[in-house]
């Protein structure tokens, strides 16, 4: 069969709709059986929702060790992103990412990564053990942002750190900006360290050459890969991608086997299927009208008097590699806006629903699902915004600079230390027992092993004092810190 002819199939969402419809009298769980017991979201919706809720029956593959429906889907997937094998995750690209990083890094093995990851990668480094050695993203200081890595950063910290077991990479980062993914592989690959690759904002790449290269097509050894951010699959379905020798297929699996459910969604699954399905007979119509209407948006926009968009020239002007076409980022700066303030007011003013808004920049994504009337109003609503007259003035409390705290032990050690609870503003100088961030983005303030420094707590300070969720684990001005009094710090031995 001719790969068109493959991909045009959908296996697994086939199977499911032959089971529901073939009339099967259910006496497995879910005890909804197929949505007999109504409830107010049947009324609201529909019965399709629990309809097609089913939990591994016979005939649908189980995705713990799948050899029928899944696995051929998963197959179609793997040959459509370019890559040996693609494995279904139901717990976002949270799950994709600690498998990514358990298969391939053991207690103590050394993984280079920028310091500007998701909160998923650092809660891996607490799964594995795996020890951190960061490297320094470029820092936009104008609007207070981290970048992609260059490629000499990387280069460096490869060569400092020889026996390093991976490297990983965002592609992209959340505004946007890529490192040169591929000369980074080549450059691991030579020294027979993986790269891996958190591309829960890269699905598009794989579809247009007008975007930046996909983590597989620059040779990645794995990708988390959100289908359900860009991909057009629901909120929660992801891909783990993998390519080349240096996996341990069975291993992936094993790991995979710990982290996921044994009761899958199979609505999660099958929205994999069908966006699969998508992408593979419309991806570049998908994504070619994803960067069509940024770019409109972006020359509607370009005579703001004082609102103003970053561009794709803005990125690489500031040292950036590639840029994702299909994201704008519109800073109110000069305005005495911060981008919360803006985020917020696009909601409750205009309808308009911002990704996420930041110090000084909200950020808006762009899909094959965006309309022009969605983008006409954006449009319209940031002009009218660019309009207001008065002029912000940031109080001081706003002035603390992007800066990231020193590294002290590694977040496994510092996950099991034991704790104590410490007012945020008589924490300077411990050394935190947790993450601490706002989300989205969820890139965190301070990581688990990192000590508590002014900047932390001015930061903190601010968003309590403008009433942000800040997302920790401890109560209100609380914050969790390891009581090195009684800290018996575990030494290199005891631990695998
Ligand atoms: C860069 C990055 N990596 C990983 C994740 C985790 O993805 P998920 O929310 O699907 O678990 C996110 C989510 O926002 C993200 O922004």
């Amino acid at each position: 069969m001719k790969s068109d002819e493959k991909q045009s199939q959908t296996p697994f969402f086939t199977a499911l709709k032959d089971y529901v419809k073939s009339g099967v009298a259910p006496f497995d769980v879910p005890g909804h059986k197929l949505g007999r017991i109504q409830n107010d979201m049947i009324k609201e919706l529909g019965d399709s929702i629990f309809l097609y809720d089913a939990n591994a029956p016979y005939g649908l593959d189980n995705l713990s060790n799948p050899r029928g429906v899944i696995k051929e889907a998963e197959n179609l997937c793997a040959e459509l992103f370019n890559a040996d094998a693609a494995y279904f995750i139901v717990g976002g690209t949270t799950t994709a990412i600690h498998a990514m990083i358990m298969s391939t890094c053991r207690a103590r093995d050394t993984v280079l990564l920028p310091r500007n990851v998701h909160k998923s990668i650092v809660n891996a480094l607490v799964l594995s053990g795996a020890v951190p050695v960061f490297m320094k993203p470029l820092i936009d200081e104008e609007y207070g942002f981290a970048n992609s890595v260059p490629f000499e950063e990387a280069k460096r910290a490869i060569d400092e750190n020889p026996d390093a077991k991976a490297i990983v990479l965002l592609n992209p980062t959340y505004f946007g900006a890529v490192s040169d993914l591929k000369r980074i592989c080549d450059y691991a690959h030579e020294r027979n360290i993986s790269v891996l690759v958190d591309e829960a904002h890269g699905t598009q790449f794989a579809f247009n050459d007008q975007l930046p290269l996909s983590a597989m097509e620059a040779g990645a050894d794995m990708a988390a890969t959100s289908m359900h951010k860009t991909g057009g699959s629901l909120t929660q379905s992801s891909i783990l991608l993998c390519k080349g020798s240096r996996n341990n297929y069975e291993y992936i699996r094993t790991v995979l086997n710990i982290l996921q459910s044994t009761s899958p969604s199979s609505l999660l699954l099958a929205s994999l299927d069908v966006a699969r399905k998508s992408l593979a007979e419309n991806g570049y119509e998908l994504t070619s009208r994803a960067i069509e209407m940024r770019n409109y948006a972006v020359n509607k926009l370009k005579d703001l008097k004082r609102a103003k968009v970053l561009d794709e020239d803005y990125f690489l002007e500031n040292g950036v590699f590639n840029y994702d076409k299909t994201r704008l980022v519109v800073s109110f700066k000069d305005m005495g806006y911060s981008g919360f303030a803006i985020y917020r007011l696009l909601k409750e003013k205009y309808n308009i629903q911002a990704e996420l808004g930041e110090k000084y920049v909200v950020l808006f994504i762009f899909t094959g699902g965006t309309t022009l009337n969605d983008v006409n109003r954006l449009v319209e609503a940031i002009k009218d915004i660019d309009q207001i007259e008065v002029d912000q003035v940031f109080d001081e409390d706003f002035l603390f600079g992007h800066h990231f705290p020193e590294y002290v032990v590694r977040p496994r050690e510092a996950f099991h230390a034991p704790k104590k609870y410490v007012n945020y503003l008589d924490a300077k100088g411990e050394i935190s027992a947790e993450s601490i961030m706002i989300y989205p983005p969820g890139i965190p303030l301070v990581i688990m092993g990192e000590r508590i420094d002014d900047n932390v707590m001015k930061t903190i300070k601010f968003y309590l004092m403008k009433g942000f969720t800040i997302l920790k684990d401890s109560a209100g001005e609380f914050i969790k810190v390891i009581d090195t009094e009684n800290w018996i710090k575990r030494s290199d031995e005891d631990e695998i």
